[in-house]
Formats: C-alpha cells, structure tokens, sequence
C-alpha cells in the first residue's frame, strides 16, 4: 500500500514458559503496538514451553541448546538465525542468560528485557523473593533497554504493584506478571511509534529541542 511502512520485524528469545512472549503476540494481534511483527521465536532451551506456544501459533522458531557451547559460539549461532530473519529488535521475555557483546553489539539500543522488579532493586535471579525477603511494601516490573551488565540499561517503563501482608513469593509473583504484560506492550508500542533518545541513563520520549 502507497505510504505504509513495512512492519518492524521483532525476535523474541525466551527459556521458560513465555507468558511475556504470549502477552507481546497478543497485543500485537490486537493491534496495539501499530507496526510490529514477531519474525522469529528463538531459546536456548530447546524444550522451552514458550517455542512450542509459537510453533503452535505458527510463528517461526529457532533454538540452538547452550550447553556444550561458549557463550559467544553460542550467540553467533542465535545471532545466523536473527539474520536470516531479519530481525530488526529484539525481546527478551524470560531468556535465562545475560547478554554478551555479540548479541549487544548487534543491536544497539535495540534489546529489550523485563525484569520482575523495580530496578535498580534487585537485579538477578529471584527478584520477587528479594524483595519480599528485603521487606518493600512496593514492587513491580521495569522494562529497559539491554546493555552489558545485569538487569542495568536505561529504563523505559516500570510499574508498580502493593506487596500486601501475607504475601507469597508466589501470590506477589502473579500480580507483578500481570503489570509485566501491561508494561513491554506499552514500552514496545512508544519506542516503535514515538521519537526517543537516551541521554545519559534515561530515555527520554519526545522530540529533541537541540535538534529543532
Ligand atoms: C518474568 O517474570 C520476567 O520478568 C523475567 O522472567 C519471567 C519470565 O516469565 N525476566 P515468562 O516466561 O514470560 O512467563
């Protein structure tokens, strides 16, 4: 069609179940986040229950198992099946490995993750019992740009849940899921469809009064 832009091809990688995956798919199927496609699923476990909801929506998958492999091998390996299906951003939703400069390096400032916590709290493995081990009365999810360190780029959205009395690990696990499926929807919707830039460590949305 005259004047339409091809749709923003989007790769996710995954290791677990992907209900933030599921949750990307379906706002995108609905329509509210204009101009994006998911062109590859892609996990370093091939047995991940996250692949086979993709296959099953007949998405294109990928996987390549880490063990046995460094993690650059393994990476370039990830990085042949990206190419090939030219994909232009990519989603981590619950992939299980920190990110080397192969990957980074490939897409700069193109890299997303969410992150079951208010970040800069509790980065890492377990967040949500962190923070309740820690004792917040808030917590919540952060979506942000992926860089070389742990949970650390600029952010671009977080949300906020009560950590109420009584909570388990699990029950405050649930309710912050529920925000993250909001929240990379949203985040993906404006950095695809609004002018955007980091400065220092934030992201700031909107047009750059230097360059106007
Ligand atoms: C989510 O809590 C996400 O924030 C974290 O890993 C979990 C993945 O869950 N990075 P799912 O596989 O998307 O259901």
């Amino acid at each position: 069609m005259a004047g339409q832009q091809a749709p923003v091809r989007v790769g996710i990688l995954l290791s677990g179940r992907g209900s933030n995956f599921l949750a990307l798919h379906a706002a995108i199927e609905r329509g509210e986040v204009p101009g994006a496609e998911i062109a590859l699923v892609a996990s370093n476990v091939p047995e991940a229950v996250g692949l086979a909801k993709a296959k099953d929506l007949g998405l294109a998958t990928f996987s390549v198992d880490h063990r046995g492999l460094d993690r650059g091998d393994h990476e370039r390996a990830l990085l042949v099946a990206l190419r090939v299906a030219r994909v232009e951003w990519l989603c981590l939703a619950g992939y299980m490995r920190k990110l080397s400069p192969v990957l980074v390096g490939a897409f700069p400032r193109r890299i997303l993750n969410i992150h079951p916590s208010l970040l800069p709290a509790f980065p890492g493995l377990h967040a949500q019992r962190q923070a309740l081990d820690y004792g917040v009365r808030v917590a919540g999810c952060t979506v942000h740009l992926v860089d070389d360190g742990l949970d650390s780029g600029p952010m671009v959205e977080q949300r906020t849940v009560p950590v109420n009395d009584g909570d388990t690990e699990d029950a405050l696990s649930a309710r912050i899921l529920e925000s993250e499926h909001q929240a990379y929807a949203f985040a993906l919707r404006r950095l695809l469809s609004e002018p955007w830039r980091v400065e220092g460590r934030r992201v700031r949305f909107g047009p750059d009064s230097n360059q106007m």
